[in-house]
């Protein structure tokens, strides 16, 4: 799978390490976000990886930043993108199953390292469920 990662300034160290655990599962990254500590602005990073996955240039997308809202508000400005925020693993878990997200966004200050690498293998290992949830996720985009 090809997948897109993105992070501001508070990203950068679980972004690194994460690069790293996905290609040593056979993945192929791509690195939309900042590799330098010092402060940035998210959007500037969130906007190249949302394009990316609504062109096809990768399959899905993971994005961190402080808090992970930065991140997400603005990715969810693109029509094509459900950018969800997820903190355990149940969340990451349900943000795929139930809302098909196609880019997870975790908060680099408020999850360990080892539970962003947990989120990650259960939002990858799980299938979006369909049926009454494909329903819902039809009705969001704005027409
Ligand atoms: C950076 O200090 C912080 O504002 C950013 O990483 C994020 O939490 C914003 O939503």
């Amino acid at each position: 799978m090809i997948i897109g990662i993105c992070n501001d300034h508070a990203g950068v160290e679980y972004k690194e390490r994460l690069v790293k655990y996905l290609e040593g599962k056979g993945h192929q990254v791509v690195n939309f976000g900042t590799d330098s500590t010092d402060s940035c602005d998210y959007a500037d990073f969130a906007h190249p990886l949302a394009l990316a996955v609504e062109s096809g240039k990768v399959d899905k997308g993971i994005a961190i930043c402080g808090t992970g809202n930065g991140m997400a508000i603005t990715l969810n400005k693109h029509q094509g993108i459900r950018a969800g925020l997820a903190w355990n693993t149940a969340i990451a878990k349900l943000v795929k199953g139930h809302n098909n997200a196609n880019v997870l966004v975790m908060p680099a200050r408020f999850a360990s390292y080892r539970m962003v690498v947990s989120m990650v293998r259960e939002w990858l290992a799980t299938e979006f469920e369909g049926g009454r949830h494909a329903r819902r996720i039809e009705k969001i985009p704005v027409r």
